[in-house]
C-alpha cells in the first residue's frame, strides 16, 4: 500500500502563517508609510525596514523546504484552468516575496539612503546611487506591492472555495487537520 502525504509538512505549514501574517502586516505599514509625515513615518520605516529583510530570508528558507518536501496533489478532479490559476498564483507568490525586498533594498541603495536594519547593523547597497533609478525602483516596488495584495487576495479567496464550498480539503492540508490518504 503506497502512502502519501495528505498535508504540508509541519515547517511549511509553520512558515506559512507566520509569513502570511507578516506579509499582510507588510502591506498596512507600506501604506501607512506613504500616508503618514508625522514622527510615526520614521518609525514605521524602521519596522519596515528589516521586517521586508525577514520576509526574504524566509522566502528563501520557505523555498528550499518547498523543494525538498513536495506539496501534496491537487485534487484530482479539480478543473484544468483552476489547477493551472493555482500554480500560477503559487509561483507568483514567491516571486514577489522575493522580489519586492530586493526592490526596496535597491531603492533606498540608489537613492543613496543608509539600510539601517537596527541602530548598529548596516546592510551594504545592492544599487549604485542614480536618482533615476530610484524613481524607477520606488514605482516598481509601489506596484509590485500593489500586485501581492491583489494576488493575497484571490489566494485568499481561492482557499475559502476550497475550504467552505468544494470542501475538498486542500485548506485542511495547509491547516494540518487532514488525515493521511492512503
Ligand atoms: C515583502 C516585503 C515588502 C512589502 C510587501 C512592502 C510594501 C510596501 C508598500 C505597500 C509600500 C507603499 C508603496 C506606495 O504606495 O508608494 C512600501 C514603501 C516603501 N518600502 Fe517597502 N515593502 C517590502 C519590503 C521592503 C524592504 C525590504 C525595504 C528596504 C530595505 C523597503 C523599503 C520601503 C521604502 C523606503 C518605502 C517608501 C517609504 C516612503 O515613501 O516614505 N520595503 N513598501
Amino acid at each position: 500500500m503506497t502512502r502519501t502525504s495528505s498535508q504540508f509538512v509541519l515547517t511549511a505549514r509553520v512558515l506559512h502563517w507566520l509569513m502570511a501574517l507578516m506579509i499582510v502586516s507588510m502591506l498596512f505599514i507600506g501604506v501607512g508609510l506613504v500616508t503618514s509625515v508625522s514622527e510615526r513615518h520614521a518609525w514605521l520605516l524602521a519596522i519596515h525596514k528589516p521586517l521586508g529583510i525577514a520576509i526574504f530570508v524566509l522566502a528563501v528558507v520557505r523555498l528550499i523546504v518547498r523543494l525538498r518536501n513536495p506539496p501534496p496533489p491537487l485534487p484530482a478532479d479539480l478543473p484544468a484552468i483552476q489547477k493551472l490559476a493555482a500554480y500560477a498564483s503559487h509561483y507568483l507568490l514567491y516571486a514577489l516575496m522575493l522580489t519586492i525586498p530586493l526592490v526596496g533594498w535597491a531603492m533606498l541603495s540608489a537613492g543613496g539612503y543608509p539600510v539601517m536594519l537596527s541602530h548598529s547593523l548596516r546592510l551594504p547597497p545592492i544599487f549604485p546611487v542614480n536618482a533615476t533609478a530610484f524613481a524607477v525602483l520606488r514605482h516598481a516596488h509601489a506596484w509590485l506591492a500593489a500586485l501581492l495584495l491583489l494576488t493575497f487576495l484571490a489566494h485568499m479567496g481561492a482557499a475559502l472555495y476550497h475550504g467552505l464550498i468544494r470542501r475538498d480539503g486542500v485548506l485542511s492540508s495547509m491547516i494540518g487537520t487532514r488525515h493521511e490518504l492512503e
